[in-house]
């Protein structure tokens, strides 16, 4: 039987050999890689300053937290999230002290509706946080038009959008600052990691900063000491243990920048090879669209899947309302691996934050009817003809 997985790990030539640079020069902690990595991912996302940290959890919980800081914001104030994203969005908000406001999602890109924040938005407020699900953009210029006029701070959680443009701008570089995550099966893998993307400098170091402990910014890493002028060392050393803020150790390591590195060497490939994948998977799918809907891709964004959401329609759970779980039994079983649509209704560990379904007509059709299954570079052209061949005879039997 044929395996179909949600992700892959992209190994190259030059992924060895930037490994073995690695383990020669003995340097595992922040150092030359991270660096490189850092810069190019920012200028991949038109944006200044890159921070690389160990999750994209880490990325969201450290910018929440810089801003609480840096704009004063209380404990309990609000952030208004949307109701259909991974649980790390929700959680980065309630470890940094804040309150999440969740807002019902766009039928079509199943991101945060910008129509639904006039409704969300209290004394309170202090942030919106839009997240680019599967790698489609969520509607930037709404989203930050509305920010701009109610002095509301914007942050992107691009966890599952690298290298995601909407209206000809990157993702990334729309809001104050933005999450990525290089965990497995994302765009970019390098096994655990997260990238922050910002082009405020005096944020960014603040961010720096509390990756590291909350550190001084005159000694972030070990390249600081390198000097030869003996009154700056003197200054140095009596950085080197000095906290300005309750910090968190988030660092990560030479190896999975190194990783990383080479897989922005490749990236346009990736990137193509998904997209061709997608564009075979939406026109294969077509003749199903009474019973399923598939990804809307605009194109006036650049928009790379990082896996292939899949609703049934309306019209599909009123003839049978188990026909979701049916699908995903008979996929799984034929090899096909699928993961739920993110969903955050009826989570056990959000009971307490009581969340109505019936205020998210369209979270909860998306909660009741959605999947995604692999759509990555290293599934072949018969991979996505059995894809299809797999989901295709599932409906003609479902109908018999
Ligand atoms: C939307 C979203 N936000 C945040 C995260 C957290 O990223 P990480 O798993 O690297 O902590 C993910 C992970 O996939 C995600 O999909």
């Amino acid at each position: 039987m044929r395996h179909i997985p949600l992700g892959t790990i992209y190994i190259s030539p030059t992924t060895k050999k930037n490994i073995s640079a690695v383990l020669r020069s003995k340097r595992l902690s922040y150092g030359p890689f991270c660096q490189e990595f850092e810069q190019r991912f920012a200028e991949l996302h038109d944006s200044t300053e890159g921070i690389f940290c160990n999750s994209g959890t880490s990325a969201l919980h450290t910018i929440l937290t810089a801003l609480k800081i840096q704009q004063g914001w209380s404990d309990g104030d609000e952030v208004i999230i949307p109701i259909v994203t991974f649980v790390a969005t929700v959680n980065a908000v309630i470890h940094a002290g804040l309150t999440p406001v969740f807002v019902d999602v766009d039928s079509k890109t199943y991101n945060l509706d910008p129509a639904q924040l006039a409704s969300a938005v209290t004394k309170k407020t202090r942030a919106i946080m839009p997240v680019h699900v599967f790698g489609l953009p969520a509607a930037m210029d709404d989203i930050t038009d509305f920010a701009r006029s109610h002095s509301l701070v914007v942050v992107e959680d691009a966890c599952e959008a690298i290298a995601a443009r909407y209206k000809g701008r990157s993702v990334g570089s729309w809001g104050e600052a933005t999450a990525f995550s290089t965990h497995s099966a994302h765009i970019i893998t390098t096994g655990v990691g997260g990238m922050i993307t910002t082009s405020n400098p005096e944020l960014a170091e603040l961010m720096r900063s509390l990756i590291n402990h909350g550190r001084s910014s005159g000694y972030i890493s070990i390249d600081d000491d390198d000097t030869n002028d003996s009154a700056k060392l003197r200054g140095i050393i009596a950085e080197r243990f000095r906290f300005e803020e309750v910090g968190f150790s988030y660092r990560i390591s030479e190896m999975e920048a190194a990783v990383g590195c080479s897989q922005l060497d490749d990236i346009e490939t990736i990137l193509q090879a998904r997209q061709a994948n997608t564009q075979a998977l939406l026109q294969g799918l077509r003749p199903l669209q009474t019973w399923l809907q598939l990804p809307k891709l605009d194109n006036n964004d650049t928009v790379t899947l990082l896996g292939f959401p899949l609703v049934l329609t309306k019209r599909a759970l009123a003839k049978d309302p188990q026909a979701a779980q049916k699908l995903v039994w008979y996929l799984e079983e034929r090899g096909i691996e699928t993961r739920p649509l993110l969903p955050i209704i009826g989570q056990p560990a959000y009971d307490h934050l009581h969340i109505k379904e019936e205020q998210f007509p369209v979270g909860a059709h998306i909660t009741r009817a959605g999947m995604y299954f692999g759509c990555h570079q290293d599934l072949s052209a018969q991979d996505i003809s059995y894809c299809v061949d797999t989901i295709t005879s599932f409906f003609s039997e479902w109908q018999s």
